[in-house]
């Protein structure tokens, strides 16, 4: 994929505004990265103008013509979603973030309501509200040039892009990067569990955790430096930190579950995919 130029910002249709749907729409909506555009979801409560919310597929405008139906549903609603939404889709980009469903399920599932569309794959994560996502992404053979751009534009808005050659590896975008986030809030829940179960108050065991987590990733994204180095400058020989790291470096520790933990992510979005 080459780099954008000045393409208009694309009107949405977004299908689907929970978790990762919401936090995408809220990182667009804050840095007008796109036209006028709708939301498609029974939860959302209202979306600012000039954009419209749409409770049911009949609340769309009839003639609303999106340049991307963003698909935002869980795997398992996909079909459904696409059956609901299909007099909005011929001839569109469909941009999908769910995990596992294939560029080719997607296009045949269009196919079957009458609707020709190309697809293009985006793994992104949630810090995405906050323009702090990051993102892989793979765009069909057929999708075209502006439209590759237009979507690489609209992943840009709320973080890093990292186009992906092979379809195959969202899988593993997935279990790294889509699924990522939840590793690191769970670090940050161990971390406070552990202060709490050993006496510190509990609001203090929360700042020390959560600005930890925080500030090391600030630290790791304004620094040039590899994370093994940064981990080495807390690191003094014999020390406390090199006490800790040894229970957690341990073979069987960390290198272990991390490994078993992509392996594990990454087969369920395969099997996602079948
Ligand atoms: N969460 C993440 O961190 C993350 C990261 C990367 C990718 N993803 C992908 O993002 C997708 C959504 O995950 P999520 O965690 O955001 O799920 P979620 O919080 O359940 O959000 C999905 C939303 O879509 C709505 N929806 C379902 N069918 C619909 C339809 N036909 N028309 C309109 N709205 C519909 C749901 O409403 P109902 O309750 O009415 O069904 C819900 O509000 C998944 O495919 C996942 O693989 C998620």
């Amino acid at each position: 994929m080459t780099h954008a130029v000045n393409l208009p910002p694309p009107a949405l249709l977004l299908v689907g505004c929970g978790n990762m749907g919401g936090a995408l729409w809220d990182g667009w909506r804050e840095c007008d990265a796109i036209a006028p555009s709708v939301v498609l979801d029974r939860h959302r409560a209202s979306v600012p103008t000039p954009h419209h919310l749409a409770r049911t597929p009949q609340d769309i405008p009839p003639d609303f013509r999106p340049d991307f139906v963003v698909l935002a549903v869980k795997p398992a609603k996909a079909e459904d979603a696409i059956a609901l939404i299909s007099s909005c889709l011929d001839g569109t980009t469909l941009l999908s973030v769910m995990a596992g469903r294939s560029c080719a399920s997607l296009r045949e599932a269009a196919a079957r309501h009458g609707a020709t569309v190309s697809v293009v794959r985006a793994m992104p994560n949630t810090p995405a509200s906050i323009g702090q996502g990051v993102t892989g992404i793979f765009a069909d053979h057929d999708v075209s040039p502006t439209r590759r751009e237009q979507a690489l534009s609209l992943l840009r808005a709320v973080g890093g892009v990292a186009p992906v050659t092979h379809e195959r590896q969202l899988d593993l975008v997935t279990a790294i990067s889509g699924s990522g986030p939840a590793y690191v809030f769970l670090l940050a829940e161990l971390l406070e569990k552990a202060g709490i179960d050993r006496g510190l108050p509990p609001e203090t065991a929360r700042l020390l955790a959560r600005g930890t987590v925080s500030g090391a990733g600030a630290l790791l994204a304004a620094s040039s430096a590899e994370s093994h180095v940064l981990r080495e400058n807390v690191t003094s020989p014999n020390g406390t930190t090199a006490r800790a790291l040894s229970c957690l470096m341990a073979p069987n520790a960390w290198p272990a579950s991390i490994d078993e933990a992509i392996t594990a992510a990454a087969e369920r979005a395969a099997e996602l995919a079948r």
